[in-house]
């Protein structure tokens, strides 16, 4: 009987939203180099790259409405590349048509896990924001 006491614990949907949830707490930063350096601080391991930009109000080009297939939304990965989630299918999908580099990650679908610094792409920079010269095509 306890057996099954503790089967149903482990199994129960509160339990398991609970480590999902403190596995996806933590303070991570996202630094975007060509603007400024401006710097984002997220608390939730679940979202996307722009949506983490969105949520500080900063604009982000994103053509297809941030559903991974326009490449508009990329970002190019200067350090932390292992601190995102796994390529998505749709970003794979990009890299077989040769639309993203090995370095490149659509913002819409790459969901940072810790630490990452960004670049806008030239191609992709809107005119009314202003980056640095740093920036790469
Ligand atoms: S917004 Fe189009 S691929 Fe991300």
């Amino acid at each position: 009987m306890t057996h099954l006491k503790v089967k149903f614990f482990l199994y129960s949907p509160h339990f398991t939203s609970k480590i999902v949830q403190s596995y996806n707490m933590g303070k991570i930063t996202i630094k975007v180099k060509n603007l400024k350096g401006l710097k984002l601080i997220s608390e939730d391991k679940r979202q996307t790259l722009i949506e983490i930009v969105h949520l500080h109000q900063i604009d982000w080009m994103h053509a297809c409405g941030k559903k991974g297939r326009c490449t508009t939304c990329k970002a190019i990965i200067l350090e932390g590349e292992e601190n995102f989630e796994p390529l998505t299918r749709a970003e794979q999908k990009m890299i077989d048509r040769n639309k993203l580099r090995k370095n490149e990650r659509l913002s819409c679908q790459a969901i940072p896990k810790g630490n990452v610094l960004v670049n806008v792409p030239k191609m992709y920079q809107l005119p009314h924001m202003q980056y640095g010269e740093e920036s790469e095509t």
